[in-house]
């Protein structure tokens, strides 16, 4: 990858005008392209209008180096499992920056969504220095987009144990629509669930290696929900791709962005082992509907 000024250098640009022109041939195979960028780059280099479902998580700022109980982390390093460890990000900004973060790459994300596109936001209600930081803080601050669905979704099971506190099993995911557009109709056919808990535990063991994956059918649920063949969706902070395989499984068109080269590299070896799953028949699709 190469940036200049912030902008995507001219190989970079040319490759997302080509996976553009590929994600619009109707009746093709859905084009599912990742790049090793950020998600700012990626999302200010898409065209206006153009993308149908943007399904994301970002990091939750929630790194720390203080010392683990179980021993994981000693005082002053970075858990090897989290991003810290693994990427030498820290996930550990100053708060107000990353609400910031946040808010400029919504923004963005709101403008490249077409009139009846969706953001599906997946973040949760963190605690710092005893004080519960809710995402409302944040997202109620982005310009053009109106708050649809909050859909809890149930993990079973936390990170976070205090005796202080209730456990926290869950996570949201925080569904809007454009204000100066219409909110397009679920497809709910395909779906074995209508209410706003979706229970789905967390992939057991790290996919690939990544630190922090949401669930395949997570994922599915969200596409299956929001889209119908031939779509247009975009993750920028792609991670172990899983939004990707979900969006190839649906036959839907997928652009994401990943600003770890390593973890990029996994998440297109995941994609290419999908096809070929595929290509056998050995995806079972059924399975990937049992979310609730
Ligand atoms: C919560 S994880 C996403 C996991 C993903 N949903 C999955 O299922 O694997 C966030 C990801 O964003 C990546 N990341 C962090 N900052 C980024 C940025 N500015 N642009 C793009 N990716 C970023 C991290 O490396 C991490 O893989």
């Amino acid at each position: 990858m190469s940036i200049i000024n912030g902008q995507l250098s001219l190989p970079l640009n040319k490759k997302i005008t080509k996976t553009l022109a590929k994600a619009r041939c109707v009746g093709s195979e859905p084009t599912i392209e990742v790049f090793n960028t950020s998600g700012e780059i990626l999302v200010n280099n898409l065209p206006v209008g153009y993308v149908d479902l943007i399904f994301t998580s970002p990091p939750y700022n929630i790194g720390s180096k203080a010392a683990r109980q179980d021993g994981r982390r000693k005082n002053g390093e970075y858990d090897p499992k989290s991003y810290g460890g693994i990427t030498g990000y820290a996930d550990n900004i100053p708060e107000e920056v990353y609400q910031k973060q946040q808010i400029d790459i919504l923004s963005a994300c709101e403008k490249i969504l077409k009139r009846d596109g969706v953001l599906v936001y997946n973040h949760k209600p963190r605690r710092k220095n005893g004080e519960m930081i809710h995402p409302m803080n944040w997202l109620s601050k982005v310009d053009g987009l109106v708050l649809m669905e909050e859909i809890i979704w149930d993990r079973g099971s936390t990170h976070n144990h205090s005796n202080k506190l209730f456990w926290p099993h869950t996570e949201r995911l925080y569904v809007f629509r454009k204000s100066s557009g219409d909110y397009r109709l679920l497809n709910t056919d395909a779906l074995k669930f209508r209410s706003d808990i979706w229970r789905v535990p967390l992939t057991s063991r790290p996919v690939d290696g990544h630190a922090a994956p949401f669930p395949l059918p997570l994922a599915n649920a969200v596409i299956k929900a929001f889209t119908s063949i031939n779509d247009v969706v975009v993750d920028p902070y792609s991670g172990s791709g899983t939004t990707a395989v979900a969006s190839l499984i649906n036959r839907v068109n997928f652009i994401g962005s990943e600003i770890d080269a390593d973890y990029h590299a996994k998440s297109l070896k995941r994609i290419e082992a999908t096809k070929s799953r595929i290509a056998k028949g050995k995806i079972n699709l059924t399975a990937m509907q049992e979310v609730a």
